[in-house]
């Protein structure tokens, strides 16, 4: 497979705040990764850090962004726009707040199709938002197109949302938590809708989430996410049937799976993920690890190939 995107000790800083603590993963053409963690790890830094979407007058990156060989973090602010929409879309956990309330779902539509594609004519930009709005399965697409964001249910403006970001045609779609504002069946129909996309469409898919058991559903790999930090990268099967890192097994742990016996009771991770405005020694999970043992306390693990970024995989654990 082709590779994507490839992304190199990417930080991302809030004044104090080191969000994202060098992040190196690569991503294939056509393959949906997932992004897990819990609230507050870091993924909603990452996945704006990766098109640089942050304001620069309070947040420091560095870091390489290798999109089909090109380094975005280098790109001008002029270069990025041509990229975002076009090359790379995305579609944030909260519709409400990304939706303009002054336009319609048609101009929403079509406002990114015409700036990347400008010579095509009216109706010609009319049928293809409708053909849009077929795509993500909206009933009535003639009527809903000349409606505003606030007319529209939950479930309906994410499909927008879904619709705006494809329109444009990107190779690449991150989702940051697309479903997590809606009730369950709606969030369902969703991620099927996505499913379907990603197969018809080919489009590669970066899926942000908080929910292990979407990932379950949709993702072809995944990259478990704490404090800042990847800690594991595993096929989503591997992760379910062999987690390696504690995290990981305290998050699998923590949540019902029907490919477990019944009354295996749930078990919460004890403690709270790191205040990362201070320095960090040793492993970020360490505190609430239930196998620490004395390296963890003083050096930060590397990311063990094929295994994940715990000490227990070192030869010299023992030490
Ligand atoms: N704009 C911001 N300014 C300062 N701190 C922020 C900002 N956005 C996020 N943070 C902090 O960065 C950390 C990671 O946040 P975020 O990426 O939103 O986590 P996630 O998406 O995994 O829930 C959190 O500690 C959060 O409080
Ligand atoms: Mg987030």
């Amino acid at each position: 497979m082709k590779k994507l995107l490839q992304v190199t000790d990417l930080k991302v800083t809030f004044k104090t705040l080191e969000a994202v603590r060098s992040v190196n993963f690569s991503m294939y053409e056509g393959e949906v990764l997932g992004i897990v963690g819990e609230s507050g790890s870091g993924k909603s830094a990452l996945a704006k850090a990766l098109v640089k979407l942050h304001p620069s007058y309070y947040t420091q990156m560095s870091g390489q962004v290798l999109y089909q060989e090109t380094d975005l973090m280098a790109m001008t602010e002029r270069e990025l726009q041509k990229v975002r929409g076009k090359e790379i879309g995305m579609i944030f956990q909260d519709p409400m707040t990304s939706l303009n309330p002054t336009a319609t779902v048609q101009d929403q539509i079509l406002e990114g199709y015409l700036r990347h594609f400008p010579h095509v004519n009216k109706a010609a930009a009319h049928a293809y938002a409708l053909e849009m709005l077929h795509l993500v399965g909206i009933p009535e697409p003639e009527l809903r197109m000349k409606q505003y964001p606030h007319m529209l249910s939950g479930g309906l403006r994410q499909r927008v949302m879904i619709a705006i970001a494809l329109a444009s045609k990107p190779k690449l779609l991150i989702a940051d938590e697309p479903t997590t504002a809606l009730d369950v069946t709606i969030q369902a129909q969703i991620l099927d809708l996505l499913k379907k996309i990603q197969k018809e469409t080919q489009t590669s898919i970066l899926l942000i989430t908080h929910d292990l058991s979407v990932v379950a559903s949709f993702c072809d790999r995944v990259l478990v996410m704490y404090a800042g930090k990847i800690i594991e990268e595993a096929p989503v099967d591997k992760l379910f049937s062999h987690p390696e890192h504690p995290y990981t097994q305290g998050l699998l742990r923590a949540i019902p799976r029907l490919d477990l016996a019944k009354d295996q009771p749930l078990i919460p991770i004890i403690g709270t993920p790191p205040d990362l405005s201070h320095p960090l020694t040793g492993c970020s999970f360490c505190p609430r690890c239930p196998v620490a043992m004395n390296i963890c306390t003083q050096e930060s693990p590397p990311d063990f190939e094929n295994k994940s970024a715990c000490w227990r995989h070192d030869p010299r654990r023992a030490l």
